[in-house]
């Protein structure tokens, strides 16, 4: 078996369930729960995730560019209530008469160059805000990859409205957050001058030229340091602004250049310096520390850009083969050295820590979904430390949200909370997993599907 069939994995056909429309929305006080809730959790789990992909006569490209729901899971005194939500945003009220309204990310309703340059200016950028959602500075809400965000009550789901809050996203749906203050990094991709901007809350803080930006999908801080992992997956942005294709089909796979790890002072703003690697792809950084000199990144690695095409509706939907990702650890030398580590051979993707208590800093553990059999059919847990490795799977989980128990010494000393698929059923649950041995303590059951969706918080109570 060669190395390439290695690391591919197909959506079962069962699971193609998860890329199928919902449209129900609903509110249920009491989910029908199996096993027991810690008598410490509570609060709502809030996520965001595609969940209507054709529309009328048309479909949208790609998974990412379902039109976003928010769902709600509240624990409160040993049960489970539920309620999902279509965000109602411009993309949604076009979509409502079979049209796709604006430009998602690998789908674009405009052919004409001159609407295109016209579009650059917000009007035809969507608000479809599907990949995340954070509370930033004291409000809730959802993020996708535009210089905006759309606020929501975290009680009712309600969409509150775009909130015209550029500097604080920068255009990327994972902000860093700590004391309450939102960093994130930003690619300025138009105009004459494209820039990496680092931000925090509403002001830019650092500002690099880039003449090929990257797609930068999320970013890497440590106490003293920012770093923006620039894999060779790059734009001409002329091309966004007066080519044809849609938003991701400019970008092009360079692995010529290498990797190159872009690093700032987070105090000063100043562009310390650069360090290069082999080329890989990576959404998302894990974690980040500094050790004895080394700035040291962890991140889920691809071999190239093959997992954006791959995540396309119509290759996924028919199982078509999906490369998996890799926990891999890149230590940066002062020499400028760059040390590559796989720290795990289980696949990882949507990868979350004990954030609070150790980004930033060193960790011992990191937990993700992963890809066995079939494509993410598993959770995982890795002690980055030693390697050593578990797995959860049945049915087919999302991302593993990481809840501490409240007073913990260790830092796995809680739950995972999941989105779980369960086909033979025709429904989802939310999981609840000891976050330590992976074993499950109680499923809250969801009277219908949940679409697979990317990423959620726990808002504690
Ligand atoms: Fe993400």
């Amino acid at each position: 078996m060669d190395d390439t069939f290695r690391n591919m994995v197909s959506l079962a056909t069962d699971a193609v369930l998860g890329l199928t429309n919902l449209d129900d929305e609903i509110v249920v006080d009491d989910l029908e729960l199996e096993g027991e809730l810690p008598a410490w959790l509570g609060g709502s789990l809030l996520r965001t995730g595609p969940a209507r992909w054709d529309l009328g006569e048309q479909s949208v490209n790609h998974w990412f560019d379902g039109l976003a729901m928010l769902h709600r899971f509240t624990i409160a005194g040993g049960r489970v209530s539920y309620a999902n939500r279509f965000l109602r945003s411009k993309a949604f009220a076009a979509a409502k008469d079979g049209r796709i309204g604006y430009r998602e990310f690998a789908t674009d309703p405009c052919r004409s160059a001159f609407k295109r340059v016209a579009s650059l200016f917000d009007p035809g950028v969507t608000d479809n805000a599907n990949v995340n959602v954070a509370k930033i500075m004291g409000k809730w809400v959802a993020l996708t990859e535009a210089p905006m965000a759309v606020q929501f009550d975290p009680e009712t789901l309600e969409t509150l409205g775009v909130q015209e809050i550029p500097a604080s996203t920068g255009g990327l749906a994972h902000p860093h957050g700590e004391d309450g203050r939102a960093l994130s990094m930003g690619v300025h991709l138009m105009g004459l001058r494209p820039q990496y901007r680092l931000i925090e809350d509403d002001r830019i803080t650092a500002r690099l030229p880039v003449r090929r930006p990257a797609y930068i999908h999320s970013f890497a801080m440590t106490e003293r340091h920012a770093v923006l992992v620039e894999h060779p997956y790059t734009v001409n942005p002329l091309k966004l602004g007066f080519g044809s294709r849609p938003f991701i089909e400019n970008f092009k796979w360079s692995p010529e250049h290498g990797t190159r790890f872009v690093v700032f002072d987070r105090r000063t703003g100043k562009h310390v310096g650069d360090w290069r690697g082999d080329p890989f792809f990576v959404f998302h950084n894990v974690n980040a520390f500094e050790d004895s000199g080394d700035i040291v990144i962890d991140l889920c690695a691809y071999a190239d850009a093959q997992i954006v095409p791959a995540l396309a509706l119509k290759r996924l939907r028919s199982g078509e083969p999906v490369p998996k990702a890799y926990l891999e650890r890149f230590r940066l030398k002062p020499g400028g050295g760059v040390e590559r580590t796989r720290l795990s051979d289980e696949p990882l993707e949507l990868p979350r820590i004990d954030y609070g208590r150790v980004n930033g800093r060193p960790y011992r553990y990191a937990w993700g979904a992963g890809a066995r059999a079939e494509f993410i059919d598993t959770i995982v847990k890795v002690d980055v430390t030693t390697g050593e490795t578990r797995t959860w799977g049945e049915g087919y989980p999302g991302e593993p949200v990481y809840v501490g128990r409240p007073g913990r010494t260790e830092e796995d000393d809680g739950v995972l909370l999941s989105v779980v698929l369960e086909p033979e059923r025709g429904t989802s649950s939310m999981v609840v997993l000891d976050a330590a041995t992976l074993t499950e303590l109680a499923r809250a059951r969801v009277p219908h599907h949940i679409p697979f969706g990317f990423h959620g918080q726990f808002n504690r109570a």
